[in-house]
């Protein structure tokens, strides 16, 4: 079991396909006003396996951000201001190893960030003292691994480790960025996982990401083009192992 803050014992970042997070008992919404602007929507703090669950959905409740619009740093910083210190980004990605296909959980070790234009940091900041954090491990190992291990009890598959590499989107990508990817050592591409996970290291909030594999990334399946309602069926059904394994989590 990892430690957990006082007031909120988990928070949860919901991405593509999970926009309310099922099972949430006695909810109430906290509109939380940032020195960064506005969060993507209300913090939901509820009970959920008889603990404080305080949730977000990323791309709002309506999925009307794309992802090089999501406030991320308003996002982080109105969890830990209602004393989240721990949080699981769920994103949905597009699976690039052989072994990663739809409907596979991963929990990735390592990111490589190709997005840009995004503010990566709080020091980002007139007059704000630049710190430079280690990034070396960018998710919390003591939390990857009680991730796992919960999945495990919750009976649910996932692979331990890969590389996430960070696209701008929204437009998925083509072929050839996601075969140089594949060369720079890419398991999984997504477009949300940074700079999620550098302002959670910031704010030193223990981080880390349940990657939901939608589809095969360009190139890596059989077919010639990505469907996104096929994206869509995949990610509902990958979403739906969310809950039983933060149950688990939080035991
Ligand atoms: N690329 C980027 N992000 C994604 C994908 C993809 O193929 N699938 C789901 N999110």
């Amino acid at each position: 079991m990892f430690e957990m803050s006082q007031t909120i014992d988990l928070a949860v970042i919901g991405g593509s396909g999970l926009y309310r997070f099922p099972g949430l008992e006695n909810a109430t919404r906290q509109r939380v006003d940032t020195p960064f602007g506005q969060a993507s929507g209300d913090v939901v703090v509820g009970d959920f396996a008889g603990r404080r669950i305080a949730f977000l959905a990323r791309h709002g409740e309506s999925h009307t951000l794309p992802p090089h619009r999501v406030n991320y740093r308003a996002n982080l910083w109105a969890l830990h201001h209602l004393g989240a210190r721990t949080v699981i980004g769920v994103n949905a990605v597009g699976g690039i190893r052989h072994d990663m296909g739809p409907r596979t959980i991963v929990v990735p070790d390592q990111v490589i960030d190709y997005t840009h234009g995004r503010y990566t940091s709080f020091c980002d900041v007139e007059g704000a003292e630049v710190r430079h954090i280690d990034f070396s491990e960018p998710y919390t190992a003591s939390l990857r691994m009680a991730l796992i291990d919960a999945a495990t009890q919750a009976g649910i598959a996932v692979i331990d480790g890969g590389c996430y590499g960070a696209t701008q989107g929204p437009r998925l990508e083509t072929r050839a960025e996601i075969a140089r990817m594949k060369r720079d050592g890419c398991d999984l591409v997504g477009m949300t996982g940074m700079p999620e996970a550098a302002l959670a290291r910031e704010l030193e909030i223990g981080y880390a990401c349940l990657a939901l594999v939608a589809n095969f990334a360009a190139g890596c399946g059989d077919e010639a083009e990505i469907s996104i309602e096929e994206i869509f069926a995949h990610l509902a059904a990958a979403t739906a192992a969310v809950p039983p394994i933060l149950a688990e989590l939080l035991k």
